[in-house]
């Protein structure tokens, strides 16, 4: 096969569908939900084997604090879960757990349970796992300029310093290098308020499938795709 591309150091997945998979199965949102846990542990299995460094997985957005209390509960249970069950999975595959977003804004409990397992595989190096939780991506620029705003009005910054790599820094991913592929599941042609300024130059790959029915096998498809495709960052 043609490739113009190595394997991607960074893989950001936008795992959409699992409402509509539970839906077409006459069972409630949450069973998506629970079944797209299943998923997430494919993309990673998947993105190890690939040799990809950070895989970083819209979990949950600024905009889902919306839905209905109900859905918004039995999601931070699964996450809950999630934290909870996946200690002996993440520490055998060697993977850094991290996570983005208006962390304030989860249950208490739910922080407990992450600060503790993010400090648990803080020296595991093999894949950071990036979490975006509360994540929305104006919300991040916002904080980002805001934080830069306070810097130049306490004289610790002039306006002339502000360039894209220190405006970059003061974003929730850091030092987390910019995703160079995209992946949304069950087909739709948004971004959804995710990480607008790290996917500048991203390939972007829509996947049909809802997220619960995603297997390794789809993100081995979906890098073949960005192998084939030319980034060319607006040069020749
Ligand atoms: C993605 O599935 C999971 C979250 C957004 C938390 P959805 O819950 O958005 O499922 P659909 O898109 O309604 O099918
Ligand atoms: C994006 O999916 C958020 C996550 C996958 C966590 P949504 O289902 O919330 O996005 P919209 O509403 O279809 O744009
Ligand atoms: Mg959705």
């Amino acid at each position: 096969m043609p490739s113009d591309q190595d394997t991607p150091r960074h893989i950001a997945i936008i795992m959409d569908g699992n409402g509509r998979w539970a839906k077409e199965r006459g069972l409630p949102r949450r069973e998506g939900h629970r079944a797209g846990a299943e998923s997430v542990r494919e993309a990673i299995d998947a993105c190890k084997e690939l040799g990809v460094e950070y895989l970083t997985l819209y979990a949950f957005s600024s905009e889902n604090w919306n839905r209905p209390a109900a859905e918004v509960k039995a999601l931070m249970a699964l996450l809950d879960r999630f934290l909870d069950e996946r200690e002996k999975d993440l520490m055998r595959q060697d993977v850094r757990l991290l996570a983005i977003g208006q962390i304030e804004r989860l249950p208490a409990s739910t922080r407990k349970r992450l600060d503790r397992l993010k400090e648990k595989t803080a020296n595991n190096r093999s894949i950071t796992l990036v979490l975006a939780l509360s994540y929305g991506s104006r919300e991040e620029i916002v904080e980002a300029a805001r934080s830069l705003a306070t810097d130049a009005a306490a004289g610790k910054i002039t306006p002339e310093q502000i360039d894209n790599s220190l405006f970059a820094s003061r974003l929730w991913t850091g030092d987390i290098p910019d995703p160079d592929l995209l992946v949304r599941t069950s087909g739709e042609l948004r971004v959804s308020n995710f990480l607008l300024w790290q996917i500048s130059y991203a390939e972007i790959v829509i996947v049909k499938k809802f997220w619960p029915e995603f297997r390794q096998g789809d993100l081995f498809e979906a890098v073949n795709e960005y192998r084939r495709r030319h980034r060319r960052f607006g040069a020749l």
